[in-house]
């Protein structure tokens, strides 16, 4: 049955209805809910396996579907990415340190809508050059959604992203971008967080996606690990990521995966 509403643009993306926010609205809510109830959990000394397991209660007692569990035969209802790791961080037997920075990323399915979010989390204090790095990465992601509007392009919205990184001397990672998203994880577009203006498909109203910025206080290259999904950066630095599902609106972006406690920016007074 197609569960789908709305119409494609030229390019393949999905135009929904207004009717469909709502329930982009309860999958984002439920996503952010959920990495607001993880922050106090993130401290030195406890596993990325015990935090997941957490997360992976929580999706189930909400009555919701972990869209990752399964999903290309991942295994999680979370990513963690620790440091260098970029993104898709395994959770495992490996505990946090004073110190260390690590995203969380959480897809969830409420009524067939899929809410995808991850922000950083610190345990413990972090370096002032982590600090610096969650607080570009944060604001480039900021900087992107500031641009979404009908008739700006998907080109502005990475420009903005970009030219907010590159000026605070950090890099923004090219070899993954964010997706549109809605009765599906993944669809078209990719999200670049890189472009220049006036280029790819034009907005419009009713168009799903996430912006994700992944930023390095290094070069932009990465590779997989050998478990194959593990991403790093190729020089071992610092890596940051926050992503938000949105959608496009008359006059610009209705993010759907605000925090209700107002969690989204990490806080660094440990
Ligand atoms: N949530 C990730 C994203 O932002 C995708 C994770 S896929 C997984 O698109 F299989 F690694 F979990
Ligand atoms: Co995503
Ligand atoms: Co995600």
């Amino acid at each position: 049955m197609d569960q789908h509403t709305g119409r494609l643009t030229r390019d393949g993306i999905r135009i929904h209805e207004d009717a469909d926010f709502a329930g982009m609205h309860a999958a984002g809510r439920l996503a952010a809910e959920i990495l607001d109830r993880t922050a106090p959990l993130v401290v030195p000394g406890v596993s990325t396996a015990e935090l997941d397991a957490q997360i992976t209660r929580w999706v189930e007692e909400a009555g919701a579907t972990s869209a990752t569990i399964g999903y290309k035969g991942y295994a999680h209802a979370s990513c963690i990415s620790v440091n260098h790791v970029v993104c898709h961080g395994i959770p495992g037997a490996k505990t946090l340190k004073d110190g260390d920075i690590a995203n969380i990323d959480v897809t969830v399915i409420v009524d067939g809508w899929f809410g995808d979010t991850s922000r950083m989390f610190v345990a413990g204090k972090p370096s002032i050059k982590a600090r610096n790095l969650m607080d570009v990465t944060h604001d480039a992601l900021m900087r992107g959604i500031e641009a979404v509007r009908p008739g700006n392009t998907f080109g502005d919205v990475g420009f903005a992203i970009q030219a907010y990184a590159e000026a605070h001397r950090m890099s923004v990672v090219r070899d993954f971008c964010g997706h549109g998203l809605g009765r599906v994880f993944h669809a078209p577009p990719n999200v670049l967080h890189y472009g220049r203006p006036g280029t790819g498909p034009v907005l419009e109203e009713g168009m799903f996606f996430t912006i994700e910025p992944m930023v390095n206080l290094g070069r932009p290259e990465t590779k997989v690990l050998a478990d194959d999904w593990t991403a790093v950066t190729r020089d071992k630095s610092l890596s940051a990521q926050f992503e938000h599902s949105i959608g496009v609106t008359a006059t610009g972006a209705d993010i759907f995966t605000l925090s209700p406690a107002g969690l989204f920016h990490p806080t660094y007074d440990a």
